[in-house]
C-alpha cells in the first residue's frame, strides 16, 4: 500500500518567489560554470523540495482548466503595464531586505541586460514585463500555482521535469488516458493546443497576446518550460512553429537566469526610457 502523505499546513513553503529562481540558477548554471549540474538534487533546500512536491501534486488537468476559466477572461483588473509593475512590487518579501532587490529592479535588470546586447526594442520590453504574471500571488494564488517549472498536463510526465518522482502523488497519475505519451493530445499537435501547468507564464501571455510579436510571446509563455527549452523534452507534441519558438525562448533564458545581480538599477533615471517603450507597444490600460 502506498504510504499516506498528510498535506502540510503551509501552502507557501518558499520564503519568497526568488527562492525558486535561485534554485533554477543552481540547477542550470551558466555553461562556463557548469560543474555541479548533476548534483542539484542532493543539496536542494527543503523549502524548494516542498514547493515542487506541492506543485507536482496539485497541478492536475482539472486544476489547470479551472484556472483558465478563472483568469483568462481577464476580468480581474484594469491596469497599465507600469501599474502592474508597481502592483507586483507590493509582494511582501520575507527574505533579507539588504540583499534582495525589488521586483521592478529585477525586471529592469533583465531588460537592461537585453538592451546592453543591442537586441530589438520588443525583446527589451519582453524582458521588462516577462514576470508580471506573478501578480497571481496578489490575487491569492499559492506559490505552486504561480511559479515553478511548467510542464504539459493531460499526458505522460517527462523524467526531464525536475523532481519527476513527485508526480506519483498527482491524481492524474492514476488516469490511464493521461499517461500515454501524448495523452489527450495528437502527436505534433503544437503547444498551442497543449494545456501547460498553471502559472505566471500562461497568464501573462494572455494579457499581452495582442501587443507583442510572436517571438516575445513565446519567450513569455514558455520561459519556465525548462524540460523543453533546456532539456529537449516534449518534442513529440511540437510542430515546426514551436521548434522555431523554442529558439527564441532559449535566446531569452540567459537574460532571465543570469542577469540578476545585487546592484540595483536606477529606476527613476530609467523610467522615462521604459515608459516610452511601453507606450510604443501597449495601450494605456490593459485587462488583467
Ligand atoms: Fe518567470
Amino acid at each position: 500500500m502506498p504510504e499516506h502523505r498528510s498535506e502540510p499546513s503551509d501552502p507557501h513553503p518558499l520564503s519568497d518567489l526568488d527562492e525558486w529562481e535561485s534554485f533554477l540558477q543552481e540547477r542550470y548554471p551558466q555553461p562556463r560554470a557548469a560543474s555541479s549540474f548533476r548534483d542539484y538534487g542532493s543539496n536542494v533546500r527543503p523549502a524548494v523540495r516542498e514547493f515542487y512536491r506541492l506543485n507536482h501534486r496539485h497541478q492536475t488537468l482539472d486544476f489547470v482548466r479551472a484556472k483558465q476559466r478563472q483568469y483568462l477572461a481577464l476580468d480581474h483588473r484594469e491596469m497599465s503595464i507600469w501599474e502592474a509593475m508597481e502592483f507586483l512590487n507590493t509582494l511582501v518579501d520575507d527574505s533579507d531586505p539588504d540583499t534582495d532587490l525589488s521586483q521592478i529592479e529585477h525586471l529592469m535588470q533583465t531588460a537592461e541586460a537585453i538592451r546592453a546586447d543591442g537586441h530589438p526594442r520588443w525583446f527589451i520590453l519582453t524582458g521588462l514585463i516577462h514576470d508580471l504574471g506573478k501578480i497571481l500571488c496578489l490575487f491569492g494564488e499559492p506559490q505552486w500555482a504561480v511559479v515553478g517549472d511548467t510542464f504539459p498536463v493531460g499526458c505522460r510526465y517527462s523524467e526531464k521535469v525536475v523532481f519527476p518522482e513527485f508526480f506519483r502523488d498527482n491524481p492524474d497519475w492514476e488516469v490511464a488516458e493521461y499517461q500515454t505519451e501524448c495523452g489527450i493530445y495528437e502527436p505534433a499537435c503544437g503547444l498551442d493546443r497543449v494545456h501547460m501547468s498553471w502559472g505566471h507564464d500562461e497568464y501573462l501571455h494572455h494579457v499581452v497576446r495582442d501587443y507583442l510579436p510572436e517571438e516575445g510571446l513565446a519567450m513569455i509563455r514558455y520561459h519556465s518550460f525548462y524540460a523543453a527549452h533546456r532539456e529537449g523534452a516534449y518534442t513529440h507534441l511540437m510542430n515546426d512553429d514551436d521548434r522555431r519558438r523554442m529558439e527564441w525562448v532559449r535566446a531569452f533564458n540567459p537574460y532571465d537566469l543570469y542577469s540578476k545581480g545585487h546592484e540595483p538599477p536606477d529606476v527613476p533615471a530609467l523610467r522615462p526610457y521604459y515608459e516610452d517603450l511601453i507606450a510604443e507597444f501597449f495601450p494605456p490600460r490593459l485587462a488583467w
